[in-house]
């Protein structure tokens, strides 16, 4: 590439980034409470910890934003579309629409994000036809569901293989299982008389195979589980069962008959199903590298594929 580049090219090729989608807030000196949809949130450092967001001077809230102390990142989830919508226009009423509460630094926080970040400004870079705000994390919190996000000018969630899922159940000889973690320690199920290690799933012993089964396994529990996207799919070619297991959290005790078992404690030599133990010793190595993809094959070879 020579001279400068064609803005609309440019734009495109950037564009192939997937990313999430966050919502800034803040509020001016007289209270008035302002926000903008953005995607460009990074993370920047763990100590200090510091984050970024960039902004377009063109945007109505650009000088607000130059000038505040605090400031709230807000990261949607993929129920909050709408949300991403109101505040990506220059509407007036955003926080009349959209649903909020002070934060600890009274900075304006999104209710039921899937992450919140309050910040005091740490510092303001000019970058062309942006300046880039750099916030020191003063207050941070988390809940639960999927994000959404953004790729290629368009929104994108992860859920949309739920009833792919349900209709492969209800078809075929199947088992959906559920990798529930909770603070880096997974939730197994322990057979009373061997010991023996098993992730949760429905439709080997239970009847109904289907994600509301899935849900609803720990309902009458202390437990709280949320299913996340799918983790791992694969066929046991002698049997012709189809296995998928979804990634999910869970808060909570662990329930009458199951336990927690940190990444680094799990007896692999107590899950007798061989798929079963190389999937979760997959799933540990990943979580420990921090990165996911989604694994498809047959219980002996299998591919892996990125998630997305
Ligand atoms: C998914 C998405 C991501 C966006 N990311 C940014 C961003 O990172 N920075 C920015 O300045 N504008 C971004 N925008 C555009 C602003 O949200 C939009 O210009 C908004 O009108 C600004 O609000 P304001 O004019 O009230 O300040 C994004 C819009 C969408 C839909």
């Amino acid at each position: 590439m020579t001279g400068t580049p064609d803005p609309k090219l440019l734009r495109a090729a950037l564009s192939q980034f997937a990313t999430g989608v966050t919502i800034i807030a803040t509020k001016e000196d007289d209270g008035t409470p302002r926000g903008f949809t953005a995607n460009s949130f990074t993370s920047v450092s763990l100590d200090p910890p510091l984050i970024l967001v960039c902004i377009a001077r063109s945007a109505a809230s650009c000088e607000v934003f130059s000038g505040a102390r605090h400031f709230s990142v807000n990261v949607l989830s993929e129920e909050q579309k709408d949300i991403s919508g109101l505040f990506a226009s220059r509407r007036t009423d955003k926080f009349d629409i959209a649903p909020w509460h002070p934060g600890r630094t009274d900075t304006p926080v999104i209710d039921d994000a899937l992450a919140w970040f309050e910040c005091a400004h740490h510092d303001l870079v000019d970058a062309g036809d942006h300046v880039i705000l750099v916030g020191r994390v003063l207050d941070f919190g988390q809940g639960k569901g999927r994000p959404l996000g953004y790729f290629r000018g368009a929104y994108f969630t992860l859920g949309l293989e739920d009833p792919l899922v349900d209709a492969v159940a209800r078809n075929t000889n199947t088992i959906i299982g559920a990798v529930y973690e909770q603070s880096g320690r997974v939730l197994l199920e322990v057979e009373p008389d061997t010991g023996d290690l098993k992730v949760p799933t429905v439709g080997d012993t239970t009847a109904s195979c289907n994600l509301t089964a899935l849900k609803q396994k720990y309902d009458e529990t202390q437990l709280s589980t949320a299913i996340e996207f799918v983790y791992a799919v694969f066929e046991d070619n002698r049997t012709g069962r189809v296995t998928i297991y979804y990634r999910g959290q869970a808060s909570g005790p662990a329930p009458a008959g199951t336990g927690f078992f940190a990444f680094d404690d799990i007896p692999f030599d107590r899950i007798r199903d061989s798929a079963m133990r190389d999937m979760l010793e997959r799933y540990v190595g990943e979580a420990r590298q921090g990165g996911f993809a989604v694994y498809m094959g047959d219980e002996i070879e299998g591919v892996v594929r990125p998630v997305g």
